[in-house]
This record gives C-alpha cells, sequence and structure tokens, in this order.
C-alpha cells in the first residue's frame, strides 16, 4: 500500500529520504524549502528514484509531503548548512571585491576530504547558492571516479548559470571534457596532474575574458583519495587552480597536512561532515558508475535519450592510447624523461579485447599527443568486436562518429539494456 507522509519541518531542519524500494515522491505543502540548494516549487512533485538519498533543508519552517512505502525518512536539526552558508558568504565577498575592481578575481574553492564526506553535495550547495545570487560559478570536477559532469574516467568543468534541476541534477550538456580514462588517479599519476593543469589553464582563459565566469569563481570538487599519491594530486590541484581556501570536509589529518603544505596565503578550513551522507560500498560505487554511462546513453525516466547502435569498419577508425610500454632507461632519447611514456599517445589494432570498452571520441584528424590535451567530443561503447568481418558494433549518442579518432580507456559498461 502506498504510504502518504506529512512533515512539519522546523527551522534549520532537514528530512533526509533514502528510497530503498520503488520510488518516493516528494511535495512541499508549505513554507519555504531546499534540496542540496535548489528551491523546491510549492505544489510540485518530485520523483526519487531507488538509491537516492536526499535532505530537505528549511532556514524557515516547512511542511513536506513524502509518498512511497520504500521511502526511509527522518527528521534532523544537526546539520551542517549553516556552515556551509557561511562558506557561500565569504565567496560573495571575494566575488564584490572583484566586481568592483576588475584586477581582482571571484573565489576559487575547492573541496577535499575522504569518500562518502558530502564534497560533490557542498559543490552543489555553493554553485546553486551563487546562482541564487545571481553568479555564474564554475563547476570544475576533479574526480574521476565518481564525477558529475560526465562519465566516470573523465574530469571537466560546465559553467553554471541555473540551479540544478531537483532530479537531473546541473544542465551538462555543453560541458568541457577531458579524457582520463580510468576511475583512479593511481592508474596513471602524470597523465592525471598534466590534465589538471591543462583544465587550470582553460579555465584561468575563460576567466580572463569573461567577465561573469572570473567573478563567479571557480568550486572544484575532488577525489576521496587523500593518502600518499592522492594526498599530492590534491596538492597539485590546489597549486594549478590557484585556489585562495580549500574545505576539508571531516577529516583532521588531512587538514593538518594541508595547512603544512599549501602556501600560507590559502585559507584551509575545517568543516564537519552531513549526518546525512551514507558510506557507499565498492559494489555500490562500481553500480553508480555503470549507472552514470547508462544516464549518458539513455537519458533518465523525465528525459530519456534514444542512443544508436552501427557497426564500423575497422579501417575507417583509429584507435588510440595514452601511455606506452615503458622502456629501460637505456633505450630513452637523451633527455627523455622515464615517465613520459605515460603520456605517450600510441596506436592499437581493434581487437576483440575491446568489447565493453567505453571509448572517448577525440576531435583530433591523427593519432598525435594533441589527443591528450583536447577536450572530447563524447563517448562511444563498444557492444561487439566481429574480427570476422573486421567491423565493430558501436552504442553511441549521436548517429554517426563526428571523428574517426577513439581513445582507449580502462572503464567497461555491459549495454544489457538496448535490446
Ligand atoms: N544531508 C544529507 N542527507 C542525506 N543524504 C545526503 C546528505 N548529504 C549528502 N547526502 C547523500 O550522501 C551521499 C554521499 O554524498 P556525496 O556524493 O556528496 O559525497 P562525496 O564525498 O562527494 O562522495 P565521493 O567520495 O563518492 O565523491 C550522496 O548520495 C548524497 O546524496
Ligand atoms: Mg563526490
Amino acid at each position: 500500500m502506498t504510504e502518504v507522509n506529512e512533515m512539519k519541518l522546523k527551522e534549520d531542519t532537514e528530512l533526509r529520504i533514502g528510497v530503498e524500494e520503488g520510488e518516493a515522491i516528494v511535495e512541499l505543502i508549505e513554507g519555504r524549502a531546499e534540496i542540496f540548494g535548489s528551491e523546491l516549487e510549492k505544489h510540485k512533485r518530485y520523483t526519487f528514484q531507488k538509491g537516492s538519498r536526499v535532505a530537505i533543508f528549511t532556514y524557515e519552517g516547512a511542511t513536506i509531503e513524502v509518498v512511497g512505502s520504500g521511502a526511509n525518512s527522518y527528521t534532523s536539526d544537526q546539520t551542517p548548512m549553516v556552515i556551509y552558508l557561511n562558506t557561500h558568504a565569504a565567496l560573495e565577498q571575494i566575488r564584490k571585491v572583484a566586481e568592483s575592481d576588475p584586477s581582482h578575481r571571484g573565489p576559487r574553492i575547492m573541496l577535499v576530504g575522504p569518500t562518502d564526506v558530502g564534497k560533490s553535495t557542498v559543490c552543489r550547495i555553493l554553485c546553486n547558492y551563487s546562482v541564487r545570487m545571481g553568479r555564474s560559478p564554475i563547476l570544475v570536477d576533479l574526480d574521476v571516479g565518481q564525477g558529475d559532469i560526465s562519465v566516470p574516467g573523465t574530469m571537466g568543468a560546465i559553467f553554471i548559470n541555473k540551479m540544478a534541476d531537483i532530479m537531473e541534477g546541473f544542465d551538462c550538456s555543453r560541458p568541457l571534457v577531458y579524457n582520463f580514462g580510468a576511475t583512479s588517479p593511481s592508474e596513471n599519476l602524470p597523465l592525471y596532474d598534466l590534465l589538471v593543469k591543462e583544465l587550470a589553464e582553460v579555465i584561468n582563459q575563460r576567466c580572463a575574458v569573461n567577465r561573469d565566469s572570473n567573478i563567479g569563481g571557480v568550486i572544484i570538487n575532488t577525489c576521496g583519495w587523500v593518502h600518499g599519491d592522492g594526498y599530492q594530486c590534491l596538492v597539485n590541484a590546489a597549486e594549478a587552480f590557484e585556489v585562495e581556501s580549500v574545505v576539508v570536509i571531516d577529516h583532521e589529518r588531512l587538514y593538518n597536512d594541508l595547512k603544512r603544505d599549501l602556501p600560507s596565503f590559502v585559507k584551509i578550513l575545517h568543516q564537519p561532515k552531513s549526518g546525512g551522507t551514507e558510506t557507499r560500498s565498492k559494489e555500490m560505487r562500481a553500480t553508480s558508475r555503470s549507472e552514470r554511462i547508462h544516464k549518458y546513453f539513455y537519458g533518465t525516466p523525465w528525459s530519456r535519450l534514444n542512443p544508436y547502435t552501427f557497426e564500423v569498419n575497422f579501417s575507417d577508425i583509429l584507435i588510440a592510447k595514452i601511455g606506452a610500454e615503458r622502456l629501460p632507461e637505456s633505450c630513452l632519447p637523451f633527455g627523455t624523461k622515464v615517465d613520459d611514456h605515460n603520456t605517450k599517445v600510441v596506436s592499437v589494432r581493434p581487437s576483440s579485447s575491446l568489447v565493453h570498452t567505453v571509448l572517448a571520441i577525440s576531435p583530433c584528424a591523427a593519432v598525435s599527443q594533441n589527443v591528450i590535451k583536447d577536450t572530447v567530443l563524447g563517448f562511444v561503447v563498444v557492444n561487439e568486436v566481429n574480427e570476422e568481418t573486421q567491423t565493430l558494433t558501436l552504442l553511441s549518442a549521436q548517429q554517426e562518429l563526428p571523428s574517426k579518432v577513439l581513445v582507449l580507456t580502462s572503464i567497461k559498461f555491459v549495454d544489457d539494456r538496448n535490446h
């Protein structure tokens, strides 16, 4: 039987909902409330699918109706929302200075912390609050595992000028996407650092020519890998984007390490995580990556997409791979760094090992080093490989390939929902 619950929320409290079965439909009956910074419209019904976790927060008090028997919900008055609001207020101060003096730029803030502490959520809240002030921030997502901008294995940026849709998130229809090709920076650290630098450079160029972006500033989401090389990636990213503040969620040691290692002009803030964030298992993360790829091709129940499948001949495409076999140092040309093989682009022959592999579509006309730094045009998945006929069957968002150079990734996707 469908369960209908009406809940009255007091000011500064939130209703946390985890959808365990079926779906949950949420409606704002009275007052004002928001989900991760996006305001709810009164009497509009919002549907959340199984697996969703959201918090409906109210500063002033609200009455909410929740429909759905599989929704596990509870109210909490222990939320860090006011702290996040203060962070937003500090960003606004920097924007005001940038607005009155063009020699200044808007805020650059990076969110760091271990997995499942709410980094992506806080980025969303901060972006939403800035849009609600009429700003146009840039959201940069460096999380190649659980990023929000494109498929797993990528890093990128979006230029935001409207609030995230409550169910769909931010409009990612025109993202800036770099293909890293794996779900952890550890797979190729030199490539990861190189792409971070490249993206930072492109963002700087955008800020130099677009005053609204410059004032709106840059909000950077990062990976939850905070130890060893992962920590170094965070330090490198802070440097590349010249951030002036870093928010460390939940992890005291990380906070102390960054205080020691980042320049003294960088403000490092230690903030609590919300008790509402859930810890996801390895399997849940893998499922959510797969769902992200599914969404890229098939859309969501509210805005479905119809992808194409077609065959291409081996001879009509070029497959590029980033990272060559490591040569012994004695074989390297004079002056070549040992690490260079990690960022060397090489050609590979199509073969049956490509089945279920995600390939990035590069705008390059040939397999060259440009494959790394050029933002990608999209992604395809190899559904089938036929060595006899020398053809590949591709799942594609576009009716035909916009370019013949496809870049290998280590990401797999089994397209079992296309029939
Ligand atoms: N206040 C809250 N109440 C309920 N759920 C929440 C709350 N804040 C965040 N969540 C949920 O908790 C989960 C983890 O949050 P989020 O994805 O922001 O964490 P993260 O640190 O970015 O994780 P990752 O390391 O995977 O990138 C998400 O499903 C999110 O919707
Ligand atoms: Mg995240």
